[in-house]
């Protein structure tokens, strides 16, 4: 490392005995979000040298996966991965070792070779979020989190976006421990959705139940969906407005008959 990049946050990671300065971003990304427990099993993309992984490993007692396409030296009770994280292969090798449980948390700092040119960066930086996205929708537990490194440029509000659909909770944050002149942000999305529906889906549905608030509610594929505006027996054409946890919201587009 040049020596003008060697800040406190490298002098510290030499004292405490990490293999890596980014891992303050995680411990400070996660003091913040509160993201990592105990009990977590943690998959974490583009992992090498591995100080998110020894935080990892401090965090949670959990099982703890990194991936990498550079070799990671071991770390005692973390399972490594060598390979490319846009590649099926690897994601299909990462749910083998995460088995069907899944994972409690999907972390990414993957980074692309810089070449120096601002938006090819950014765009390679955002085809690598969104492998990692990919992969933390097949492998997430419902309610699990996900962190996510992109470097900022015009297709960055379109990611957040995809972010915010798959997950109730989604924040832009730059930890301190980023370098000030750098182009990175990271992306937190909490409580992974698991709905069978997103918003703005529409579908026709008959009214067959108004809840005690007085809004329609309906099941689809098991998920309840409140309904305003709706009478008892009309059969209606809906549009998801705002998807929770555990139900959603969604308004009236079309009335078919009653
Ligand atoms: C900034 S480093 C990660 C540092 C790590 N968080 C730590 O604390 O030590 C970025 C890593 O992303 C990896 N990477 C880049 N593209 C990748 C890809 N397609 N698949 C897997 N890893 C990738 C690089 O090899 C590099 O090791």
């Amino acid at each position: 490392m040049a020596r003008d990049q060697r800040d406190k946050y490298y002098w510290q990671a030499k004292v405490d005995g990490y293999r890596s300065r980014a891992a303050y971003k995680l411990i400070q990304i996660n003091r913040k979000f509160n993201l990592i427990e105990d009990q977590d099993t943690i998959v974490d993309l583009g992992a090498a040298p591995g100080g998110w992984l020894e935080v990892g490993r401090e965090l949670s007692k959990g099982k703890v996966v990194g991936v990498d396409i550079k070799r990671i030296s071991p770390i005692t009770g973390v399972d490594t991965i060598r390979g490319d994280i846009t590649s099926d292969n690897t994601i299909q090798k990462i749910m083998d070792l995460v088995g069907n449980q899944g994972a409690d948390v999907v972390i990414c700092d993957a980074a692309p070779n810089l070449s120096g040119n601002w938006s090819l960066d950014h765009a390679r930086s955002v085809n690598l979020a969104t492998s990692a996205l990919g992969c933390a929708k097949k492998i997430l537990k419902p309610q699990g989190h996900f962190v996510v490194k992109v470097f900022q440029g015009d297709m960055f509000k379109d990611y957040l976006d995809g972010v915010r659909d798959s997950f109730t909770y989604t924040r832009a944050h730059s930890p301190k421990a980023s370098r000030s002149e750098s182009a990175e942000i990271y992306v937190v999305g909490k409580k992974f959705l698991t709905a069978p529906l997103k918003k703005n889906d529409e579908f026709e549905v008959h009214i067959k139940k108004i809840g005690k608030g007085g809004d329609g509610a309906i099941q689809i594929e098991g998920f309840m969906v409140f309904v305003k505006d709706v009478e008892l027996g009309e059969i209606v054409r809906i549009k998801i407005a705002d998807v929770k946890p555990n139900f959603a919201f969604a308004n009236v587009v079309e009335r078919i008959s009653k």
